[in-house]
């Protein structure tokens, strides 16, 4: 196919070159002349492996836009996104946050627009820059032509290898909202690689690429931090290689998919309290970090988050589910009943705002609810009460099958952190974090 390259720089070029080397013809712009330069002399001014072979043997021709649009049915968007150095992680981490300056990459869509609406001709653009959940939303669709067919597809590759990280990825990310465009991206990424090809809308795509990056972060932290303790216990014969390695080869529940979903907090009867154990140790070992207070912390603030959005439902209150698991009765360290107890402590504010306005006489009206909610499990309580079968706002706190096709009464809410709940008519149902199915109001 005739691909062209926008951005020829330090992931362009390398990848440009990749491309090529699977038999597709490449045709470059940049605005930087040296890149010119780097193809002529078959030398670029940093380390990345693969790339002096291909250099040798490339025929990518850097051309003016309009033509590299004219020549191209695939046009891919590699221009940086950059940061102040303030911002890299290489000076203490400063107080201030900020995003990416996607001024470069503005421009540079504005100028392929600017082309296309000349050369009157669609061409499908993918940008492969780095941008942060909705940026191509909110920042660059308005600037675009209707010519140009976006897509978004992020690289997962590591700089010093892009050449064999670009070939052999672990899955094509593939962002878009045209149905054309995804049929021709796939037909040029079946030339490139086998790897799962992951399609879905932009926003999901950006989603990915940072959070790939974040999750390996987290990775990092959790063995450093294993480091930390183990240098701390050396004397008594700790060695981080030996956990890090036994902990690797857990390949059912934590080197896996297990627990990629999102839905209550952590509960049972470890889990919380290990964390909350390991928040001593920490403070008695002196760690540079506390990650086990925060990743408590964590929880509290979804459990709070959850409570927020039951309030925000003038309606009688019911959680489904005390048990901290599905097809249970075990409820040691339910996060079900930790939401439940946050919601009664409105109960309790609400009664003590009734005493303190009959202390001064005061009849305005309470700002809280003093009616506490319900809370029901069908493996732990017998009887079941009669809310049930009034509307409600209900949330689903434990994954129990009984709730996914519930008799939720006509009028009711229904809140359901795990995405599982089939919708049913006059019932408004809210899967949390997840695009709607909403029934009936
Ligand atoms: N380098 C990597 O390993 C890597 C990995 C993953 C993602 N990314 C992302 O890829 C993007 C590019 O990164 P990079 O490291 O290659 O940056 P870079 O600065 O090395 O290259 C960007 C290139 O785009 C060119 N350019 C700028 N404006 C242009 C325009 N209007 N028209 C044509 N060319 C233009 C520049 O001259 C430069 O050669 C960034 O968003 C980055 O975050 C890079």
């Amino acid at each position: 196919m005739n691909i062209g390259f926008v951005g020829l720089g330090k992931l362009g070029l390398p990848s440009a070159l990749a491309i090529e080397s699977k038999g597709h013809v490449v045709t470059g712009y940049d605005v930087n002349p040296n890149i010119a330069t780097y193809i002529e002399n078959k030398q670029i001014p940093y380390m990345e492996e693969n790339v002096p072979d291909l250099l040798n043997k490339t025929s990518i021709q850097m051309l003016p836009l309009a033509d590299v649009l004219r020549l191209s049915e695939i046009v891919f968007v590699a221009v940086q996104t950059p940061h102040d150095p303030l911002y890299e992680g290489v000076t203490a981490l400063p107080e201030t946050t900020a995003d990416f300056d996607y001024t470069y990459l503005k421009n540079s869509c504005r100028a392929i627009s600017e082309e296309l609406d000349v050369l009157k001709q669609d061409r499908i653009v993918i940008i492969i820059s780095t941008v942060l959940p909705g940026v191509i939303e909110q920042e660059i669709k308005p600037l675009l032509s209707k010519h140009v067919k976006l897509c978004y597809n992020p690289f997962f590759i590591a700089m010093g290898t892009t050449v064999h990280d670009f070939l052999h990825p672990e899955i094509v990310l593939f962002g878009v909202d045209d149905k054309d465009a995804v049929l021709k991206a796939k037909k040029f990424y079946r030339t490139v690689t086998d790897a799962p090809f992951h399609e879905m809308s932009i926003v999901n795509a950006e989603l990915v690429k940072v959070n790939y990056n974040t999750y390996i972060s987290m990775k990092i932290n959790f063995a450093n931090n294993l480091m930390e303790i183990c240098e701390k216990m050396r004397d008594q014969g700790a060695d981080v290689d030996v956990v890090m390695d036994a902990l690797s080869d857990c390949t059912k529940r934590i080197i896996s998919p297990a627990y990629m979903r999102g839905g209550m907090p952590d509960g049972g009867g470890c889990h919380p309290r290990d964390n909350i154990a390991l928040a001593d140790f920490a403070k008695r070992h002196a760690l540079s970090n506390d990650v086990y207070t925060e990743g408590m912390m964590v929880r509290e603030h979804h459990i709070k988050w959850f409570a927020d959005m039951i309030r925000s439902y003038k309606m009688p209150k019911v959680i489904l589910g005390k048990a901290y698991k599905p097809g249970t009765n075990l409820t040691v360290g339910s996060p079900s009943i930790r939401l439940y107890n946050e919601l009664l402590h409105d109960v309790a504010s609400a009664q003590r705002e009734k005493e303190v306005a009959a202390e001064r006489k005061n009849h305005a009206s309470p700002t809280r609810t003093s009616t506490p909610p319900i809370m029901w499990d069908p493996y732990v309580d017998s009887k079941r009460p009669a809310e049930l079968d009034k509307p409600a706002v209900f949330f689903v706190g434990t994954r129990h099958e009984q709730f996914r096709d519930f008799d939720y009464p006509k009028g009711s809410v229904v809140i359901d952190p795990f995405g599982y709940v089939n919708p049913s008519e006059g019932v408004t149902l809210v899967k949390v974090g997840r695009q709607q199915e909403v029934g009936t109001e």
